[in-house]
């Protein structure tokens, strides 16, 4: 390639790229008020999208469907409706997550008045409860433990669990109503009254009928993939109309005029009210574009997938975090000229709670496929033991996890492949190992995510983009840190 002075401009980069395990996060000065119960994982997508986790599941066809994107949306995360679904589908999901209201927990998960403090904890991290009611052997209702409160007041793991938890009738934060068929109406102005976060129900003689949650009064969002094609104006006016919170665009490779001119600048002109995602991208120049086109944010990731065969088959992509701190740049650049931040979302070969807060030290948030593929809430068909379908949660010990580029899903727009309807897969068919429901994973990975930001010394999502520093390992320092060593492996 020659510029106009005859001088050859074409860029052949020796540094290698980068992947999320390569990095370390370094420790920053810790402050007084800077614990795991203070710091905040909340993330701002646009202003009228703030989540309260910064997960998005992907949106393929063995990941997101109806369950995984309530489950994610109630955990105050965010499940993408792949495009595969038909456009009636996603509408419909999008209508019955906005429809689902709060509702009691009957019949909660409770610990016994004669459990120590760690016997109830086991039993709060095995179902990622934050706070459970303490009963005695009539279910009578006795008091409430919660991390918080046991974070703040300590005490000895084998001390019984009604050392630490707040008693009933004695502290005033405790929510209890004495009437158990009050309806939900009501729970709801007494959790909005009160500011508790919780409201426990009981019978005349004390004994607990129910629960309700504050967190469970916020709305549940929801998302909506679309392709850069034939029929995408359609979809998204269906999925605006149903009360979708974002849109998605759902290609391997935005950086062309489909995802700029068609996409992007005509949603624009749209003007739903609606933020629209833009990708995926992986180059500085592309994401430059697409934000100067109007994009409100930008995913980030090719070839770097799970089930993705894109490097493989035509040597194309890019590793993921050199993508993620690339198009970082360019956000930093279009902020200094245009004054508006562009929220950058992470995607692909992002699975361990490791990989997440290196990814979160750049980006705003992570969408995971292979991650949430593994849980009972996931879209794929969920195999037994002789690798028959079942519905049986006990039996349950595979998942069926695909490509949106493979033989199964076979979206041909996300490879460009429609028009010329030619087809060649770029992601493979494969199952996972089952992994139970989603919350207690969900919950024990954000705590990761919260302790490293400890770590860091950063109360928020915002201050660990900011201010944290990440280190590069060698090769022979990754051993040293990442593997145990010098031990009996045996044991
Ligand atoms: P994971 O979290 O590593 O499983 O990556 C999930 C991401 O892989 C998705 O959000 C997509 O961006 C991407 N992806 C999904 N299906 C395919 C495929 O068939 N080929 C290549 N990439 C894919």
């Amino acid at each position: 390639m020659c510029d106009g002075d005859g001088k050859i401009t074409k860029k052949i980069i020796l540094e290698p790229g980068r992947t999320f395990g390569e990095f370390s996060l370094l420790p920053g000065y810790t402050g007084k008020d800077c614990d795991i119960h203070t710091v905040s994982l909340e993330t701002k997508l646009a202003d009228d999208l703030v989540l309260g986790i910064p997960f998005l599941s992907a949106a393929m066809t063995s990941v997101t469907g109806y369950e995984m994107a309530l489950a994610l949306g109630m955990e105050g995360g965010l499940g993408v409706l792949p495009v595969r679904m038909l456009v009636s589908e996603q509408v419909s999901i999008v209508e019955r997550i906005k429809r689902h209201e709060m509702g009691f927990v009957e019949n909660p998960d409770t610990a016994y008045d004669t459990q120590t403090i760690e016997q109830v904890l086991g039993k709060m991290d095995k179902h990622g409860h934050s706070k459970i009611p303490v009963v005695d052997r009539n279910n009578v209702f006795k008091g409430m433990f919660t991390r918080r409160h046991y974070w703040d007041v300590g005490g000895h793991p084998q001390a019984p669990v009604t050392e630490i938890m707040m008693p009933f009738d004695s502290d005033e934060k405790l929510l209890c109503h004495k009437r158990s068929n009050i309806n939900i109406k009501t729970a709801r102005k007494l959790l909005e009254d009160s500011e508790s976060d919780y409201l426990v129900v009981l019978d005349g003689q004390s004994r607990l009928v129910k629960m309700a949650f504050a967190k469970d009064m916020k709305p549940i969002r929801v998302a909506s993939a679309i392709n850069t094609h034939r029929g995408w104006r359609k979809r998204v006016e269906a999925n605006i109309d149903a009360g979708v919170d974002l849109i998605v665009i759902d290609t391997s490779d935005a950086y062309g005029y489909f995802a700029e001119d068609v996409v992007v600048k005509k949603y624009k002109d749209m003007d739903t009210g609606v933020p629209i995602c833009a990708g995926n991208l992986v180059t500085y120049d592309g994401a430059l574009m697409l934000m100067n086109a109007g994009a409100d944010i930008i995913k980030v990731g090719m070839s770097s997938g799970s089930i993705c065969t894109t490097q493989r088959e035509k040597a194309v992509g890019r590793a993921p975090m050199t993508a993620l701190i690339d198009v970082d740049e360019a956000r930093k650049r279009y902020y200094d000229n245009a004054g508006r931040y562009v929220p950058l979302i992470a995607d692909g070969g992002i699975s361990s709670a490791g990989d997440m807060i290196i990814a979160l030290t750049v980006a705003d948030a992570i969408m995971m496929g292979n991650y949430f593929n593994k849980f009972f809430e996931a879209a794929g068909d969920k195999l037994d033991e002789d690798g028959k379908v079942t519905r049986l949660e006990s039996k349950m010990r595979n998942v069926i996890t695909y490509g949106e580029g493979s033989e199964e899903a076979r979206n041909l727009e996300r490879y460009g492949h429609s028009d010329m309807m030619t087809f060649f897969p770029e992601g493979v068919s494969s199952t996972v190992d089952y992994a139970g429901f989603m919350k207690p994973s969900l919950k024990a990975d954000a705590l990761r995510i919260k302790a490293a930001m400890v770590n860091a010394g950063c109360m928020n999502l915002q201050e660990l983009r900011e201010e944290s520093v990440i280190e590069l390992m060698s090769e022979y320092s990754k051993r040293i840190v990442t593997e145990t060593h010098d031990i009996d492996t045996k044991r």
